[in-house]
């Protein structure tokens, strides 16, 4: 199997638990957080910088992919993790979240989802067959399953068809895909808010014995509450021998209670794209450095950091980055916002670990909250 997952520790208060993820380009250590690179790159950081940071895997779309520059032309490449230069895994998005989200610019049928691209216009259909075809070209470690993300919110007739479909679709995806030494398939556990179709989704998903599965539908603008409850109610059905994922959540405290409840992996736009308008995610809660406030605060962006921004500029030299729409401003931000999030996960694992993770997240998440309010 192209991807396995070994159980190291599980918190005996909670369902927290530390793991390694075994894949074709290394490992990982879970729980982990992943950084987006949608287009084949982080944006403003190079791999030498996701490296400098701690990232271990990062994640890519297959829908922004196909549309530029080609999947076959990153196949030409040699694959994407040679065409833009990053050697550890990969993950890569279905397009199932992307195309859904394109609203009247797509038509879902049976066969699939036919598209106009949000580029020029140009027509196209994705179907689990095609989306599988593209996935194997791009050469990712773990490929996802291509699938509905259920909107919010839905009626609990329209979130049973579409989890039935996705289902349906799930096993094409399986049937597809031929390359299972090189890239680990992922289902996708959908079914809106209602606790009877996330088990049902689950018990349809989980007959399909796969290397991993996510937990998809979520963070799609529901109370947190309410994402929290699904959390606790679908993650003790998945199986403790593989890896599971909460797609699309990146927040620290939503990563925080996520390991709570039993998850692995997480991904986001959230810290890099906050960071181009100027907001870093800190200890003290998020700090907008645009504010006139910072504009001779000659302090680091967050006191607890110990990455190379704030060990090396103030909250007025970034400010004033950003003021001007300089590019480094950018990138500074996006460089710390992301050691914050893989800085956060590696004191997670090392608490589950040692033993300590209640406590752990009993104080961070306390610290997390007043730092919101
Ligand atoms: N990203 C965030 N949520 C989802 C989801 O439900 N499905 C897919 N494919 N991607 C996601
Ligand atoms: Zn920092």
């Amino acid at each position: 199997m192209a991807v396995t997952y070994e159980l190291l520790k599980e918190c005996p208060e909670t369902g927290a638990r530390a793991g390694i993820l075994h894949t074709p380009h290394g490992q990982i250590e879970t729980p982990i957080f992943m950084p987006v690179g949608t287009l084949a790159t982080v944006k403003t950081m190079d791999p030498r910088d996701l490296k400098e940071i701690g990232s271990q895997i990062i994640l890519s779309n297959t829908y922004h992919l196909y549309l530029r520059p080609g999947h076959e032309l990153v196949k030409e490449a040699g694959g994407l993790h040679s065409f833009m230069n990053w050697d550890r895994p990969i993950l890569t998005d279905s397009g199932g979240f992307q195309v859904f989200s394109l609203g009247d610019l797509r038509k879902i049928t049976e066969e699939g989802v036919q598209f106009k691209s949000h580029i020029d216009g140009s027509k196209h259909l994705f179907t689990p067959e095609r989306v599988m075809e593209i996935q194997n070209a791009l050469g990712s470690d773990i490929i996802m399953a291509f699938d509905e993300c259920t909107p919010y919110p839905a009626t609990h007739e329209y979130a049973k068809q579409s989890l039935e479909r996705t289902t349906r679709w799930l096993k094409r995806c399986k049937e597809a895909h031929k390359n299972t030494e090189k890239q680990a398939l992922f289902g996708i556990i959908q079914g809106g808010m209602y606790l009877d179709l996330r088990t049902q989704s689950a018990e349809e998903i989980l007959a399909l014995d796969l290397p991993g599965y996510a937990v998809g539908g979520l963070s799609v603008g529901e109370p947190k509450d309410e994402m929290y409850k699904v959390l606790e109610h679908t993650v003790p059905m998945m199986p403790k021998n593989k890896p599971r994922y909460l797609m699309g959540v990146g927040s620290d405290d939503a990563l925080l209670e996520g390991v709570y409840r039993g998850i692995d992996m997480f991904d986001c736009v959230l810290p890099t794209r906050i960071a181009r308008n100027g907001t870093a995610m800190t200890s003290h809660g998020r700090v907008v450095v645009r504010n006139a406030s910072y504009s001779k605060d000659f302090t680091s962006l967050d006191h607890n950091c110990d990455c190379y921004v704030c060990k090396n500029y103030t909250r007025a030299y970034l400010r004033h980055l950003i003021k001007c729409n300089e590019i480094l401003g950018f990138k500074l931000i996006s460089y710390h916002n992301l050691y914050y999030l893989l800085n956060l996960m590696r004191n997670v694992r090392q608490s589950i670990l040692d033993g300590t993770f209640a406590q752990f997240y009993k104080e961070n998440i306390n610290k997390i909250n007043e730092g919101m309010g």
